[in-house]
């Protein structure tokens, strides 16, 4: 039999990107507008997260975005009852690790619930990132092994972006070549380092984190979840589709998805929704990396569990799994997502949303 309504605790989205000034403004809602407990709040701004100051000033702006939509009384119709909410969301730092923060500096942010966890970007030796803000990001890798040290003695977690940058490695390898070069000695190095991959795309990668010995997990996306590498170039390019990890080829996609929608527990919900302005996904060369789902990112999951018969894991993946690591606890509070049809809008501001103009089979009614 093939329920009509799914009820499960409020969820948390482990991977965010939710920008600053009037981007943060437009995105934000978004989240909120999905019951979403809270989430992990990347730190890949402009001017990135890499010091306690800057992550005390982002949550500052985010949480004043926060009440300023609590107040505003130009709320559109039918929509007073969220407007009026008093936002009990959760905005869960993170820190931009580079090659220069001192252990100490990880450890007091930490400490001082300044951040619930590192973000790890790589850089390769020119100084390129592999993704939108990465450029920053860790060069030396072996240079950041104290920090994992005292990662590991206080239970920091480290939310790991596992794609080789390197120019000539494969575009579709590049999860797997970190895996094997990056991951696995930092695991065998610091066996107690609590480790989330993010947006795992991989099935190399899907598999070896089911297996491995070790306190890891993996967020995966609503995108990957949906679309394999077919969906950048079906009818022409779709900058829509492109994000980095790029979507994989079907079978890693299907692997990935198995994991998933089995019930697996290392796996959770993190959107790694991206806002970019469609001039920035528009451009012929150097087109930005990101993909937006926040407005639908819960309908999303939903239709995927559904089409496996899974829904019985979806209340696992988006809400409980792996909360604990981010010092997060399971809602008390539910949330229902009830079959019937749900057109995505095209735009939020100036940014493209995932699916947009198409109509899921899902709504997430409060
Ligand atoms: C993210 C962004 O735009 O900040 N882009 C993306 O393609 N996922 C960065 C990231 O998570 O890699
Ligand atoms: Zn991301």
């Amino acid at each position: 039999m093939k329920e009509n309504s799914v009820t499960i605790p409020r969820w948390f989205d482990r991977h965010l990107h939710l920008r600053s000034g009037d981007m943060l403004k437009t995105v934000l809602p978004c989240t909120l507008k999905q019951h979403a407990t809270g989430a992990i709040i990347m730190p890949n701004l402009a001017d990135p997260v890499t010091t306690i100051e800057k992550a005390k000033d982002y949550r500052k702006e985010i949480e004043q975005v926060m009440t300023s939509l609590r107040f505003n009384t130009n709320a559109p119709k039918g929509q007073e009852w969220y407007w009026k909410k008093d936002y009990d969301f959760v905005p869960c730092m993170t820190l931009y690790l580079t090659d220069h923060i001192d252990p100490e500096e990880v450890v007091r942010g930490f400490e001082e619930g300044v951040w619930r966890a590192v973000k790890l970007y790589m850089a390769n030796q020119k100084g390129q990132g592999g993704t939108t803000g990465s450029a920053h990001g860790v060069k030396n890798l072996l240079g950041r092994y104290p920090v994992f040290e005292v990662m590991e003695k206080h239970k920091i977690p480290l939310l790991g972006h596992f794609e080789a940058v390197e120019e000539d490695v494969d575009e579709f390898d590049r999860e797997s070549v970190s895996v094997d070069r990056d991951l696995k000695p930092i695991l065998k190095s610091f066996p107690g380092l609590p480790v989330v991959f993010e947006h795992l795309t991989d099935g190399r990668a899907a598999d070896f984190v089911a297996e491995v010995d070790h306190d890891i997990h993996a967020t995966v996306t609503a995108h990957h979840l949906m679309i394999n590498r077919n969906a950048m170039f079906w009818g022409g390019m779709n900058p829509g589709h492109y994000c980095k990890p790029v979507p994989k080829r079907e079978t890693h996609r299907a692997k990935v998805r198995q994991y998933v929608t089995s019930g697996n527990r290392r796996f959770g919900a993190g959107t790694d929704s991206a806002p970019h302005d469609e001039s920035a996904k528009s451009r012929c060369y150097g087109c930005a990396a990101g993909i937006f789902t926040a407005p639908s990112a819960v309908e999303l999951y939903t239709m995927t569990f559904d089409q496996d018969n899974a829904l019985e894991h979806l209340g696992p993946f988006l809400s409980e799994n792996f909360l604990a690591l981010y010092g997060m606890e399971v809602s008390s509070e539910m949330m229902t997502i009830e079959r019937g049809a749900l057109v995505v809008p095209q735009k939020v501001g100036e940014v493209q949303v995932f699916k947009g103009g198409t109509e899921l089979l899902w709504k997430l009614v409060g």
